[in-house]
């Protein structure tokens, strides 16, 4: 399986656009101490030839033209042979309605993740202006399913998580509106383990993560604290449904215990870990855990 990081960033990126941090100065000043990332989003393959998005960034169209291997190869093509939703924060689904150039998608997602996006929402008509533009194949939690004739397989894991923003209050919460992904390539036997919203620790979540050759986890915060000490908002991190990385109660600390190769995504533009040569990096190198990078590309 080949992986590409197309964007590493949580929502707003970094450096953020109405941002002023210490890190977000720092990324502007283009110094190496910190690399600027877009949106979370990254590529798989089985072949090089099919690929599939988990997550649907703001910024697919420059992150599609980041990566050769998703250019077009005939006059009207894609290599993406679907998309696949871990929840229905904006930043992971605002994307879709970019690729509305009369192209089929194939959207993979939970029943409730796909009626969060499509329910009254009049922007959706963009991409149902014909039959067939919009093909939603529903995640069932913990039933593998193939991603079409890829040679990819999806498992839905049922993670700590919460309803989208824009969702709060209008709906009840369930276990289906925010999962963790299992993709199994069936011909070489290896699992990545794609865990970008992670609330906390739950015995799903465990089982999965040990069975992975490749973990990709949330690393949005790295305290609890982080915005409210900053004074760049009010919530704390289990608030917003991010498990802290640092302390002895942070996911760093949980992280360690499987053997898989595990790598942060979905950085906050607050988080010290950002600082290539800070102290924080340094705690992850010793733990053996990365934090992914905008291009940057695994196989396994
Ligand atoms: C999150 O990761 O918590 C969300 O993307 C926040 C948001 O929707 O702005
Ligand atoms: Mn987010
Ligand atoms: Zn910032």
């Amino acid at each position: 399986m080949r992986v590409r990081v197309l964007g590493s960033a949580a929502g707003g990126g970094f450096p953020q656009w109405n941002c002023g941090c210490d890190n977000c100065r720092l990324v502007r000043a283009s110094t190496a101490e910190a690399r600027p990332r877009t949106q979370e989003s990254v590529a798989v393959s089985a072949d090089g030839v099919s690929w599939f998005l988990i997550n649907v960034s703001p910024e697919v169209r420059a992150q599609i033209e980041s990566f050769g291997a998703l250019w077009p190869r005939e006059p009207r093509h894609s290599p993406l042979g679907g998309l696949l939703l871990t929840n229905g924060d904006l930043d992971h689904c605002l994307g879709l309605l970019s690729l509305r150039e009369s192209h089929p998608l194939t959207i993979y997602a939970t029943a409730a993740v796909r009626d969060g996006f499509t329910t009254g929402n009049v922007l959706y008509r963009t991409l149902q202006r014909f039959p067939g533009q919009t093909s939603w194949r529903p995640l069932a939690l913990g039933e593998e399913q193939p991603l079409g004739d890829s040679g990819l397989h999806v498992t839905a894991i049922p993670t700590p998580g919460k309803l989208p923003l824009h969702l709060e209050g209008l709906r009840a919460p369930s276990r289906e509106d925010n999962v963790g992904l299992m993709i199994r390539d069936g011909g070489s036997g290896k699992t990545l383990a794609y865990f970008s919203g992670v609330a906390g620790p739950s015995p799903d979540v465990e089982r999965a993560l040990a069975a992975a050759d490749v973990v990709f986890f949330d690393g949005t915060f790295w305290s609890s604290e982080e915005l409210i000490t900053a004074g760049l908002g009010t919530r704390r991190a289990e608030e917003m449904a991010h498990w802290p990385v640092g302390g002895a109660e942070g996911s760093l600390a949980y992280l360690s215990r499987f053997p898989a190769r595990k790598l942060y995504i979905h950085v906050n533009n607050t988080n010290p870990m950002l600082r290539e040569s800070g102290a924080e990096r340094r705690r992850l190198a010793a733990a053996g855990v990365e934090v992914a990078a905008d291009g940057q590309e695994l196989e396994l």
